[in-house]
């Protein structure tokens, strides 16, 4: 199990978001969070700034859709350049025809469930998703305060995808921090987010390379 630790551009520069990617160089993944004001109380970025964005990064772009109808627009985040886009269980009437859609496009497809969602209504799916999203915060907001609740999702999450033998991908996004991730490691989540603790930090390069070293020792 590799560990890769994506940043999130939400606690960017906005204003300089190619030197902000170039910051973030020792990193896996530039995690790119897509906000409609609809499913979540905020608004961000659509494809035509994803697509700027895939033209200069360094990293491979991970898309985070929290919007609403996202059936409708998953597809047009892979042909912006996204090489992995993530859509919410609870946004999509039809996941399994959006993941096929996804890959059929050529990106890793992934699935998110906010903190009050079962995971297990979806483990059936696993076959159709590169990579299980745990929320752990409430999606909208950078800089909110991690949610230790959700750990046994994680662990839940872990123990589906081993006993599947697939090699799907568990993500945790949220309050992911030098104080948090050993637990994320150990519950068993593979794939960091991490937005105010690496555009926080006065050398971003350190703190990703200090939040890989963590996960790396803590995990099982
Ligand atoms: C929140 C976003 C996160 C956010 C994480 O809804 O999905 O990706 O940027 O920010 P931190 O790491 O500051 O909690
Ligand atoms: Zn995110």
């Amino acid at each position: 199990m590799g560990i890769r630790i994506a940043p999130s551009i939400l606690s960017a520069d906005f204003a300089n978001l190619e030197a902000e990617l170039r910051r973030i160089e020792a990193a896996d993944w530039a995690h790119v969070d897509v906000m409609d004001n609809h499913f979540v109380p905020n608004l961000t970025l659509g494809a035509p700034v994803v697509a700027a964005l895939a033209k200069v990064s360094p990293l491979p772009i991970d898309v985070h859709l929290m919007i609403a109808d996202v059936d409708r627009w998953a597809v047009s985040y892979a042909r912006a350049g996204a090489a992995s886009v993530t859509i919410h269980a609870e946004a999509s009437a039809a996941p399994v025809r959006t993941a096929r859609a996804l890959r059929e496009a050529g990106v890793r497809a992934g699935i998110a469930v906010r903190p009050a969602t079962p995971i297990e209504p979806l483990l059936d799916l696993l076959p159709e998703f590169d990579m299980v999203l745990v929320m752990t915060v409430e999606p909208g907001f950078g800089g909110q305060s991690f949610l230790d609740v959700v750990l046994p999702k994680v662990t839940r999450t872990r123990a589906a995808v081993d006993a599947s033998g697939l090699d799907v991908w568990v993500q945790v996004d949220g309050g992911v921090s030098a104080d948090t991730i050993e637990q994320c490691a150990q519950a068993g989540a593979d794939t960091f987010v991490a937005g105010s603790a690496v555009y926080g930090a006065a050398d971003p390069a350190a703190a990703i390379e200090a939040l890989r070293k963590q996960a790396a020792a803590a995990r099982p």
